[in-house]
């Protein structure tokens, strides 16, 4: 992809529907007994990913555009699998499932692309062997093999912040005897304990512990997804570091579990601005961004959870900012679709900035001109966007090699900048 200095970004913009949001909802729907629809469903490779995995258990998933209906007969309907369920590219898919397999009295098979069978599974299969679910990785990964079974309640401290691993123990809790509890030490995002009362579930909350009872039964219902706030990040700081510009999304979620890196570009003297619309089941609203002058700041570590995936992003917007910005404890970065921390350094290097990478975290000192350069994706869908935006703010010509990853979580991305950039 090549990608041109860009002269301002501007639009009014509806994001397709949250990738995280999207994935439970097709989970849940495929849990509960009835009719699950599910309006705004996220055009995210992912979580087609996890609709596949679904249907490869023998749930009745149709979807027309971004609508998708699940006629589901609950958990014992599920079959086991013909063959693996493949959840590519989606860590999300393949960590949530398990945890919903861990119940089920049959072997499954999950794996992924070679980037996922690169990405850490014990965290999750542990504790759900824990449980009582016989569960084997392949040195610590994917090809993983379930056979579920009898499962126990379970009250599990997370080592890291991991919603991922927090929603497969409360899938699976949902099947235990007895109640199971997950504790974090930071929060992550909870759209599965907002979302689990739509389906009839009542979720214990406190502080930074979750619990749901055993033996629970999830009916089908309806879930609009709102407009996914990971993408939003890339399109605010498009906004921010280019001049001339103003966005505006409406119908963006604004979770305060996923729009941390506002408060971050606020703190670097972005003129962004989330409005609240709505705020049950999930906080929505719009969000405005405009060409600002920014310098460098220190994200808070315990913030982190709350903006792990929009770290790319913020590299990005700290590349045109004056003075230093650090990022730490954020370690998570290495294990995700890349080692995130070592595609940014590198990509950021080659644009011309000056970053130093940390064992957990990153350091970017802004002021430096970038200039256009050849860089690479690694695969990684928001390194991708990352470097998309830098580029278009770079003087000259940039290539990304293998963009065409945006499509695991915004396929439409480069159509948006299009139009943004007036060159659609
Ligand atoms: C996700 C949780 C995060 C995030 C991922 C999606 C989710 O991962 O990075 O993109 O939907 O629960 P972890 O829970 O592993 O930190």
């Amino acid at each position: 992809m090549r990608i041109e200095r860009a002269p301002f970004f501007r639009g009014r913009f509806t994001l397709p529907g949250d990738k995280s949001i999207s994935h439970r909802a097709a989970l849940l729907g495929a849990m509960a007994e009835g009719e699950t629809r599910v309006l705004n469903y996220s055009s995210a490779a992912d979580c087609a990913s996890t609709l596949a995995c679904l249907r490869g258990l023998g749930v009745a998933i149709r979807r027309d555009g971004t609508s998708v209906t699940i006629a589901s007969e609950g958990l014992p309907g599920w079959r086991a699998p013909a063959a693996p369920l493949d959840a590519e590219n989606s860590g999300s898919t393949i960590r949530m499932l398990a945890g919903a397999l861990a119940g089920r009295p049959f072997r499954s098979v999950l794996t992924g692309d070679e980037s996922l069978r690169r990405r850490p599974l014990e965290r999750v299969a542990a504790p759900l062997r824990a449980m009582g679910a016989t569960v084997l990785t392949t040195d610590g990964r994917a090809p993983m093999t379930i056979e579920g079974g009898r499962l126990r309640g379970l009250v599990h401290d997370l080592p890291v912040a991991s919603a991922q691993v927090k929603t497969a123990l409360l899938l699976a809790g949902l099947q235990a005897e007895g109640t199971t509890t997950v504790r974090e030490p930071f929060p992550s995002r909870d759209h599965t304990e907002r979302m689990l009362p739509l389906f009839g579930v009542a979720v214990g909350r406190d502080g930074l512990a979750a619990s749901v009872p055993g033996g629970a039964r999830l009916r089908g219902t309806d879930v609009a997804v709102p407009g996914d706030a990971s993408s939003a990040a890339f399109l605010v700081v498009a906004a921010l570091v280019l001049p001339d510009s103003e966005v505006r999304l409406d119908g963006v979620l604004l979770s305060p579990t996923r729009t941390a890196f506002v408060e971050v570009l606020r703190a670097m003297g972005g003129r962004v601005e989330a409005r609240l619309e709505a705020s049950d089941p999930e906080p929505v609203g719009s969000i405005v961004a405009s060409s600002s002058r920014l310098r460098g700041t220190t994200v808070d570590p315990t913030l982190v959870p709350s903006l792990i995936d929009e770290v790319p992003a913020l590299a990005a917007a700290a590349a045109f900012a004056e003075g230093p910005f650090t990022v730490t404890g954020a370690s998570e970065l290495r294990v995700k679709e890349s080692d995130r921390l070592a595609a940014l350094a590198e990509g950021l290097a080659a644009l011309g900035a000056r970053v130093r990478e940390l064992p957990d975290g990153l350091v970017v000192e802004g002021g430096a001109g970038l200039r256009g350069a050849r860089v690479r994706s690694h695969g990684d869908h928001r390194i991708a966007m990352a470097l998309a935006v830098l580029a278009l703010a770079a003087e000259g010509a940039s290539e990304i090699e293998g963009a065409d990853c945006v499509g695991v979580s915004f396929p439409e991305f480069f159509a948006v900048l299009a139009r943004g950039t007036g060159r659609a």
